[in-house]
C-alpha cells in the first residue's frame, strides 16, 4: 500500500481517496469511505472495480501474461503436474519433494465418495445436462459431510480443500456414467491424477481402460491451464457466497452454476457446437460477418476476453497440445481442427476483430482436445469445472483466512418512489 491519493469533487465538496499500488498491475482507489458521504460508485459487470486483494494468480491482459504465486503459466505446464500446481495455489509456493508425496497421497485417500451419494443421482434424468447434475450433488456434499464444517479452524479448510479437490472428479465422472446408463467406476489410488479421471470416465466393469501416456499428459494440462483465473465470474460467485460464511460445498456449487453459462465456461461446449455449426471453410466469413453484425446476437465462440485484449496463453499452448494429440491420434486432418485454425487466421486478420482486441481464449481450442480424447460436448464445461475447484478454494480459502465482511453491493434505483397501495385509505 502507498500513501498516493485521488481526489474526487462533488458538487462544491472535495473528497480524498486512498491510492494502494499492488506489487504489479494497476493501482486501485479506496473508495469505501464514500457510503459515509451518502455516494456510491456505479459499475455494472465490475469493468473498473477490484473486489478484494488476492495473492493467488496475476493477469496483465495486455501482454498475455498469467502469473500463479508469482510462476509463468507456460512453466507451471512445462514443468509441473496439476496436483502440484493445486499445491502452489493453496499454499503459495511449489511442493518440496516429500510435500509433493504427502500431498499426492493426502489427495488419493480422499477420491471416493460416501455411497449414498449414487442413490442421489438416481433423481436426476439419464439426458440430464451433466451441468445440472454437478450443481446438484457438488451443492449436496456438506449434507454427507457433518464433521468438519467450523471452517474458522485452519484444519478442518485443509480438509474440505482436500475432499474438494480429491472428490470432484469422481462426481464428474459419475455424471457421465450415469447419463451413459453404466456403472459408477471406483477411483484407483495407483494411477495419477488425470489417469484415474480417464480411468473412471472410459473403464467399465467388463474391461480396463488402457490409459494412454500422451492423452493423460494433455488431460493435466489442461487441468493446469483451467485451474485458476483470478477474479473471473466464477472465482468472484465462490467468494461472494463464502463472504456469506456458507459451506465450502455450497459455494463450489455456486461456483459451478456461475462457471455454466455460454459467456463464461460453458464457452468450450458453445466453441465445438460453433465449429460444427460452421462445417467447413467454406462458410467461415459467413459466420464472421455475422459476428460483426450488430443485429445479430451471434458471437465467435471461444473469441474475447474481459482481461485479455492479447493473447490469451493458455490459447496458445493448447493450440499446441491440440495438434500433438491430434497427431498422436491420427486424427491430424480433423476438420473441426483445420476450420478452428483457419477461423483464428482470418479472425485475427480482420479489422472489427483487431480493432476490439478480440484474441482466442482458453475455450478456443480446448473443446476438440477434449472431444478428441474422447469426451462428449456435454461434459466439456465439466471437465473445466474439475479443474477450477481448486481455484474457487484457494480463493475461497485465501478469503477465509483473513478478515473479510460480507459482499453486499449497492445499486442505482430508478423505479417508482413510494406509493399507496390503491386500497390504503
Ligand atoms: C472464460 O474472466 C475470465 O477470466 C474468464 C476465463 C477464466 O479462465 O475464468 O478466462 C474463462 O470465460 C473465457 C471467455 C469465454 N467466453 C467466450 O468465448 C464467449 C465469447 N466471448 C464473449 O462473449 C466476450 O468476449 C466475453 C464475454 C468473453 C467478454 O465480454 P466483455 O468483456 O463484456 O466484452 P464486450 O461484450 O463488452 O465486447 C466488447 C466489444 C463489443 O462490441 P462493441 O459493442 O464495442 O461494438 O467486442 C465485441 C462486443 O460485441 N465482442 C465480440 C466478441 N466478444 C466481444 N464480437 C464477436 N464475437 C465475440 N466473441
Amino acid at each position: 500500500m502507498t500513501d498516493k491519493k485521488a481526489q474526487l469533487s462533488v458538487g462544491n465538496k472535495v473528497i480524498e481517496l486512498p491510492v494502494y499500488s499492488g506489487s504489479i498491475g494497476p493501482d486501485v482507489i479506496d473508495i469505501r469511505s464514500l457510503a459515509q458521504e451518502g455516494l456510491f460508485t456505479f459499475d455494472p459487470g465490475f469493468m473498473s472495480t477490484a473486489s478484494c486483494e488476492s495473492k493467488i494468480t496475476y493477469i496483465d491482459g495486455a501482454n498475455g501474461v498469467l502469473l500463479h504465486r508469482g510462476y509463468p503459466i507456460e512453466q507451471l505446464v512445462e514443468n509441473s503436474d496439476f496436483i502440484e500446481v493445486c499445491y502452489l495455489l493453496l499454499h503459495g509456493e511449489l511442493p518440496s519433494p516429500e510435500e509433493n508425496e504427502k500431498f499426492h497421497d493426502t489427495v488419493k485417500s480422499h477420491t471416493m465418495v460416501q455411497d449414498q451419494i449414487r442413490h442421489f443421482f438416481k433423481g436426476f434424468r439419464r439426458d440430464a445436462h451433466p451441468m445440472a447434475i454437478m450443481c446438484g450433488v457438488v451443492g449436496a456434499l456438506s449434507a454427507f459431510y457433518h464433521d468438519n464444517l467450523d471452517f474458522s479452524d485452519e484444519r478442518q479448510r485443509e480438509i474440505a480443500a482436500f475432499r474438494l479437490i480429491a472428490k470432484i472428479p469422481t462426481l464428474a465422472a459419475m455424471c457421465y456414467k450415469y447419463t451413459l446408463g453404466q456403472p459408477f467406476i471406483n477411483p484407483r489410488n495407483d494411477l495419477s491424477y488425470a489417469e484415474n479421471f480417464l480411468h473412471m470416465m472410459f473403464a467399465t466393469p467388463c474391461e480396463e481402460y488402457k490409459v494412454s501416456p500422451v492423452l493423460a499428459r494433455a488431460m493435466d494440462q489442461i487441468f493446469i491451464l483451467h485451474a485458476d483465473h483470478g477474479q473471473n465470474a466464477s472465482t468472484a460467485t465462490v467468494r461472494l457466497a463464502g463472504s456469506s460464511q456458507a459451506n465450502p460445498f455450497a459455494c463450489i456449487a455456486s461456483g459451478i452454476a456461475a462457471l455454466w453459462g455460454p459467456s463464461h465456461g460453458g464457452a468450450n461446449e458453445a466453441v465445438l457446437c460453433m465449429l460444427q455449426e460452421i462445417g467447413d471453410e467454406s462458410r467461415i466469413d459467413e459466420y464472421l460477418a455475422k459476428a460483426r453484425d450488430k443485429n445479430d446476437p451471434f458471437r465467435l465462440m471461444g473469441f474475447g476476453h474481459r482481461v485479455y485484449k492479447n493473447f490469451d496463453p493458455r490459447a496458445k499452448i493448447l493450440r499446441q497440445t491440440c495438434h500433438e494429440v491430434l497427431q498422436e491420434l491420427g486424427l491430424q486432418d480433423d476438420p473441426m481442427f483445420r476450420v478452428a485454425q483457419r477461423l483464428e487466421q482470418i479472425a485475427l486478420e480482420d479489422q472489427y476483430f483487431i480493432e476490439r482486441k478480440l484474441y482466442p481464449n482458453v475455450d478456443f481450442y480446448s473443446g476438440i482436445i477434449l472431444k478428441a480424447i474422447g469426451i462428449p460436448l456435454p461434459m466439456l464445461t465439466v471437465i473445466f469445472a474439475v479443474s477450477r475447484t481448486i481455484g474457487w478454494v484457494a480463493h475461497w480459502h485465501e478469503m477465509i483466512s483473513e478478515s473479510f465482511r460480507i459482499g453486499r453491493p449497492r445499486q442505482l434505483y430508478t423505479g417508482l418512489t413510494m406509493r399507496n397501495h390503491p386500497d390504503t385509505d
